[in-house]
């Protein structure tokens, strides 16, 4: 194909500028896509667990691990099928449980019918792993004439080996598909998945841990009246319907790929790790009743220095929080719900307090000891800014006024070398950096937000705002993006390479 896309976005969607930067409450960006389905009871579907993946094969060097993309049909709202395009067939895919500093390579095999790249979200992975939109991974049998044939990537055909040396300290991770035009509809049904890193660090710390750690990914769909997934691709097959420019939100929240699910706790701490996987959706996660609230331990890029307390949780897309969440003020037979304050309340989860239980675990005073970066002097700064555009032909996302062009790299940036990067917004965009972690130094001229803290690798930036962060790239030269993470913004262009040097 041509990036002919680029000329269609040239369309009339209004965009409103809900408000300006001096606004406390972050809005909801995108358009509802209401389902045609009935919409499940909340509550009836027990909280899936992702299986721990193993590897095939381990050696002094590596473990090794195999993951087949393809797709199945699974029950997601009770008594529907619903096909899905997933890491072993999964929605969300299997979780990596890894060890900092131990390499991990996994062969991905393509058994779907439409090209895919899988990106380690927060890795500290080298280019040729790194998932760059067109080192396509085609499926047998495509031939490299099809529809995803483009200039300038390393593209290989049926299977392909990603590396990931895991050299960074303990943090959730995510990895999802990042296929240049067709990431948010990839992403949609089904390639997304967890992957965990620990260290001796985190590891001597007496969190909750075993069944009292759990990933959360939340995800918000839309099902058709047969279980299957809508998404309102644009009539040429790539990309988003124009009116959907500013985000498909679903009106069904999955989590762990279940629809508004229900959890059994005992009364205790537990660590909660909170993933928003949503293709555009925000929550701001409270609980509706009691005094539970949620003590941050980690962001992104793994733990704080020192626990942050929150009433409520502001997360958009792509955004990590690990929290703790302590149901001992409850009595067996509470019901304590996860809601989004966002969105009127509306659910998330649902725990179920069922017993009294002994609890060894505590949250320490000091949680890690990382340096929080001073604000360096006479460092290189970067302005990136993330707008609508609409000079030229391009209607459509960009940053810095162009739309993404895999050939144009709109940075070159030494390594190890402290950068300013400020952030520049007009409308809401959850902005995400490749390859290093970055620490937020002020919003809106002023100090860091109260979700800001600790090392992240996506922070949402609201309307009219600017955000500055201090970012270091080390180890590996090569191509990377720097983007939005509202994955309709990230199709329609909203996406820029910069070259580590
Ligand atoms: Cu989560 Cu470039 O991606
Ligand atoms: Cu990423
Ligand atoms: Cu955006």
């Amino acid at each position: 194909m041509t990036l002919s896309r680029r000329g269609f976005l040239a369309v009339g969607a209004a965009l409103t500028l809900t408000s300006c930067g001096s606004e406390a409450k972050p809005a909801q960006a995108g358009e509802l896509l209401r389902s045609k389905a009935p919409l499940p009871e909340p509550f009836k579907v027990p909280l899936p667990i992702p299986p721990v993946k193993k590897p095939v094969r381990t050696d002094a060097a590596a473990d090794y691990y195999r993951v087949v993309q393809r797709k199945a049909r699974l029950e997601i709202l009770p008594g529907l099928k619903t096909e899905v395009m997933g890491y072993d067939g999964l929605l969300p895919g299997p979780t990596f449980d890894l060890r900092s500093g131990r390499t991990t390579v996994i062969e991905q095999v393509n058994e779907l019918d439409s090209s895919t790249v899988v990106h380690l979200h927060g890795g500290h992975t080298p280019a040729t792993s790194d998932g760059w939109p067109l080192d396509l991974l085609m499926p047998p049998g495509e031939s490299h004439a099809g529809h995803h044939a483009m200039p300038g990537g390393d593209v290989k055909t049926g299977s392909r080996t990603y590396t990931y040396p895991n050299t960074q300290r303990a943090a959730m991770l995510w990895y999802h598909d990042h296929t240049m035009d067709y990431t948010a509809p990839q992403v949609y049904r089904g390639l997304f998945g967890v992957h965990i890193i620990r260290d001796d660090e985190e590891d001597r710390l007496p969190l909750p841990a075993g069944d009292r750690e759990i990933p959360l990914v939340i995800a918000d769909r839309a099902f058709d009246d047969n279980g299957a997934f809508l998404y309102p691709v644009a009539k040429d097959g790539i990309g988003v319907e124009p009116q959907y420019m500013e985000g498909v939100i679903g009106d069904v929240t999955l989590v762990n790929g279940a629809p508004w699910p229900v959890h059994e706790v005992d009364a205790v701490r537990y660590r909660l790790r909170i993933l928003n996987a949503s293709n555009a959706r925000r929550y701001e996660l409270a609980v509706d009743r009691g005094p539970a609230k949620f003590v941050q331990i980690g962001s992104d890029g793994g733990l704080l220095d020192a626990p942050v307390e929150h009433k409520t949780l502001v997360i958009a897309p792509a955004e990590r929080f690990d929290v703790i969440v302590d149901f001992s003020p409850y009595q067996p037979g509470d019901e304590v719900t996860l809601v989004n304050k966002l969105d009127n309340n509306a659910n998330v989860l649902r725990f179920k307090v069922a017993r009294k239980a002994v609890d060894e675990s505590s949250i320490p005073a000091k949680l890690s000891s990382y340096a929080v970066l001073p604000k360096p002097a006479g460092v290189v700064r970067r302005k990136w800014r993330f707008s609508r555009g609409d000079a030229g032909e391009h209607k459509g996302w960009t940053i810095n006024g162009k739309p993404f062009d895999p050939a144009v790299m709109q940075a070159q940036v030494k390594l190890d070398q402290d950068e300013i990067w400020s952030f520049v917004t007009d409308v809401h965009h959850p902005v995400h950096v490749h390859l290093a972690p970055f620490q937020v130094l002020s919003r809106g001229g002023g100090k860091p937000g109260g979700y800001d803290a600790g090392w992240k690798d996506t922070v949402d930036v609201r309307p009219a705002e600017v955000v500055d962060v201090l970012v270091r790239f080390t180890a590996h030269k090569g191509k990377y993006l720097i983007h939005c993470h509202n994955l309709e913004h990230e199709d329609m262009a909203m996406m820029a390479g910069f070259e580590t040097i």
